[in-house]
């Protein structure tokens, strides 16, 4: 197995800890084994909360030397890790001297452990106000803080960083600089397969907040009849549900795109969005084999043995002739990468199972929950992604159809 240390540079308020959550985030989703080793964490952890902004002045020998510390100690704590089995440490702080990164390359060289710097720069000061508004004031360091002081306070921590900053720059060193939130990508003497993952995202990644709502399809004909699959039409309730979200984007947000799964469930629950439409087939839903069609309790009385293995390991079992939930995550990959490059917010109407492993990427859930996560009909979920996690609403558009009365069987899950 493939072990590696990337080591985030740059100064204060450059997206480094949103980039090392989404690598992270990222390479667990497609089955690796990362962790962040976040030296400010380790600073609240060791010395305590609210260090002002004179205890990063590189002239500070008591701040500087407390400060090498609690570094060391992160350093050490990835590297330890390494060693004990862990895949991809990610060592989250701002490394932005030449010297400092040395003293990283020796520690690692003696662990035989190999080393990719990610740099991220500024260029345009817009990024960096935006960064410092939008993220340092909800940072930890910050808790109970006005806000005029703490962004006072900040500006004054990233003059002192400025004063010592230096770029990677050296040719024989493996990095990937990411300029102004990913508008350029320099990616400089990086070999193997998974780092050739992580720059794709990097490569792919737009450090910028958009919303993206995602939506299953409303309720459809094979929902009401409790059958799995399918390609069914609107129930009239899916029908109302899908007015119900078209209301919603009366006033489309700019650069809105509508992603629908190519069937016509789906497609139809989007067509009331005014917006471009773009259909996926990876959002189409998992792939029920010769189960299409049937509902659980024929599958439990006709295959109790499949159905068995089904709650035994919801995760990993496949449909025969069909997918399992791993395929699924398999299978967005791709889709993951393209939506990572998106700058507009984006619609995403699709399917349980899908949703659900969309879902989990997004807020960082562990693939292992996938199968079990919530994702009701006609409610749309709402993320915006933050530097310290995803914000979400979601938004019941139409009474959910367990709580209104039927004359037919009550609706169930498709997968
Ligand atoms: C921190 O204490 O917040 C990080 C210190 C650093 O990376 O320079």
């Amino acid at each position: 197995m493939e072990r590696i240390l990337l080591v985030m540079v740059g100064l204060p308020a450059r997206g480094k800890s949103v980039l090392a959550r989404k690598i992270c985030r990222y390479l667990r989703f497609i089955g690796h084994d990362a962790r962040i080793f976040n030296v400010g964490s380790y600073r609240r952890a060791h010395l305590g909360d609210h260090k002002p902004a004179a205890f990063f002045d590189p002239n500070n020998p008591d701040g500087s030397e407390a400060r090498q510390r609690v570094a060391d100690t992160a350093l050490a704590d990835a590297l330890s890790w390494l060693r004990t089995g862990g895949e991809v440490a990610i060592y989250d702080a701002t490394n932005s001297t030449r010297a400092r990164r040395a003293h990283l390359l020796e520690h690692a060289g003696r662990a035989s452990v190999p080393v990719l710097f990610i740099e991220s720069i500024c260029h345009d000061t817009s990024i960096v106000e935006s960064n410092i508004t939008d993220t340092k004031l909800r940072s930890p360091d910050y808790v109970g803080v006005a806000p005029d002081a703490a962004l006072a306070d900040f500006r004054q921590r990233i003059a002192l960083y400025e004063q010592a900053y230096e770029q990677v720059a050296d040719p024989d060193l493996s990095f990937v600089q990411v300029i102004d939130a990913g508008r350029q990508v320099v990616v400089n003497r990086v070999e193997g397969q998974l780092l050739a993952r992580v720059v794709a995202l990097l490569l792919n990644s737009r450090l910028l907040r958009r919303t993206i709502w995602l939506t299953r399809h409303g309720e459809s004909v094979f929902n009401v009849r409790g059958l799995i699959g399918g390609d069914s039409p609107l129930s009239p309730r899916g029908q109302d549900y899908a007015s119900a979200l078209g209301r919603h984007f009366d006033s489309v947000p700019e650069g809105l795109v509508v992603w629908t799964s190519t069937l016509g469930r789906a497609i139809d629950t989007g067509r009331h969005i005014a917006a471009p439409h773009v259909e996926w087939r990876q959002l189409d839903e998992i792939d029920a084999g010769i189960c299409d069609g049937m509902t659980y309790a024929e599958i439990a009385a006709r295959m109790p043995s499949l159905a068995s293995a089904r709650s035994s390991d919801k995760l990993r079992f496949r449909y025969p002739q069909g997918e399992s939930y791993l395929d699924v995550v398999r299978r967005i990959e791709l889709l993951i990468l393209e939506l990572e490059r998106r700058t507009a917010p984006t619609v995403i109407v699709s399917h349980q199972a899908v949703l659900r492993c969309l879902y989990a990427y997004l807020v960082g859930e562990p693939v292992e929950h996938c199968p079990h996560l919530a994702m009701p009909l006609h409610t749309l979920v709402e993320l915006t992604p933050s530097a310290y996690g995803s914000d979400e609403r979601r938004i019941l558009l139409a009474p959910r159809v367990e709580e209104r009365p039927s004359v037919m069987p009550p609706p169930v899950d498709e997968v």
